[in-house]
């Protein structure tokens, strides 16, 4: 058998959204599991961590920070909160609207599929759309609370707020601690909640898994499609291929921009307009919240710390002279002796 007839018997045998559709319209598909990642939430108007060059750890360069996930990381955080506030109010999801993936995650729950959302976003965008709160984790936490990093103590929404607008870092109200006061969100170096534990086995009960916008690059989340049953197809729509997607028999890959995959899955199960119809109602009824509206861009806020790092690593001439001088004073006879 000639290679190209064998590639293409293996093509036409691969599973394809043809064979989803079909699962999920004879009702074999009836407890659907998603995972979804940053990639959800990039067509609201949220850069994600990865890509190249719009994701945020490239826009971060120029804050030289000690490696890009430091600005998350709990160890960081603890004496050097500045960037993550710098950067708070341009990734907060205010007054975001969310997009017609998260609507496709409230329609397979209005249609009864849907089985449980692992997301990783803290952008709270699934429950804006419609998803039932009891049927979804956010596995990294949210921005709805906050507390001291360091004692834990809560603190106040209204002053939170006034942070985030403002950009400035807040600190524990008891004076005793002096501690940064963090959003609820699980920062690297953090466990995530026992929730999860407790969760994770709804994977197993999984009879179809999408998993969309993620580049399954952090733990624990990018570990649950390896727990789906064998036999049971895992779906990926995202702009790449990721994790161990596409390695079983089963796995379907449909490689492009979420809102296309989910719209091209809607529109084969003859759901189009009725997702159409589930995410014009979402975006309206999402409430306008202009606590962070107007503020400066993501590349304004970074460009602004940038600055002034760089100011403050500046030595200015006359400390400059004072130094030196202050260097001959005491070493001028070594330096010479050296030099000679
Ligand atoms: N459509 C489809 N895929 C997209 C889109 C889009 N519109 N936009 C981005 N992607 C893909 C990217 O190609 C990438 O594979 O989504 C994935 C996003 O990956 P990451 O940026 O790594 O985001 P995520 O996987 O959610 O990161 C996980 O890392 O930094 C931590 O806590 C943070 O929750 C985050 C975790």
């Amino acid at each position: 058998m000639s290679d190209d007839t064998s590639r293409h018997i293996k093509a036409s045998m691969e599973p394809d959204i043809q064979s989803i559709v079909d699962r999920i319209k004879t009702g074999k598909a009836t407890r659907i599991v998603v995972l979804t990642g940053a990639g959800i939430s990039t067509g609201a108007g949220i850069p994600d961590f990865r890509s190249p060059n719009t994701g945020l750890y490239d826009k971060l360069a120029p804050l030289r920070l000690p490696y890009p996930e430091a600005i998350f990381h709990v160890n960081y955080f603890s004496h050097t909160p500045e960037p993550f506030y710098a950067i708070a109010r341009a990734r907060h999801p205010g007054n975001l609207k969310p997009t017609v993936t998260h609507a496709f995650l409230a329609l397979l729950a209005k249609k009864n599929l849907l089985h449980f959302v692992f997301t990783q976003n803290i952008d709270g965008l699934e429950q804006d759309a419609g998803v039932p709160p009891d049927k979804v984790l956010w596995t990294h936490g949210n921005w709805k609370s906050q507390h001291c990093y360091k004692c834990k103590s809560s603190y106040p929404d209204d002053l939170m707020n006034k942070a985030i607008r403002t950009g400035e870092v807040p600190y524990c109200l008891d004076t005793g601690c002096g501690g940064a006061v963090k959003p609820d969100v699980v920062f690297f170096g953090q466990s995530l909640s026992a929730e999860f534990d407790e969760k994770e086995k709804e994977v197993l009960e999984a009879d179809l898994m999408l998993v969309m916008g993620t580049s399954l690059r952090v733990a624990p989340c990018s570990r649950l499609p390896r727990l789906v049953r064998r036999g049971i197809p895992r779906v990926l729509i995202n702009n790449e291929k990721a994790g161990d997607l596409g390695n079983r028999d089963d796995d379907v890959c449909i490689l492009g921009s979420c809102d296309d995959g989910v719209r091209q899955l809607a529109d084969a199960l003859g759901w189009g307009e009725d997702l159409n119809d589930l995410w014009e109602e979402a975006v309206a009824t999402k409430k306008n919240d202009q606590t962070f509206e107007g503020g400066p861009s993501l590349d304004e806020c970074i460009e602004k710390l940038a600055s002034s790092i760089k100011d403050k690593m500046k030595v200015s001439d006359g400390h400059k002279r004072m130094l030196e001088n202050h260097l001959n004073s005491k070493f001028g006879h070594i330096i010479t002796k050296g030099h000679g």
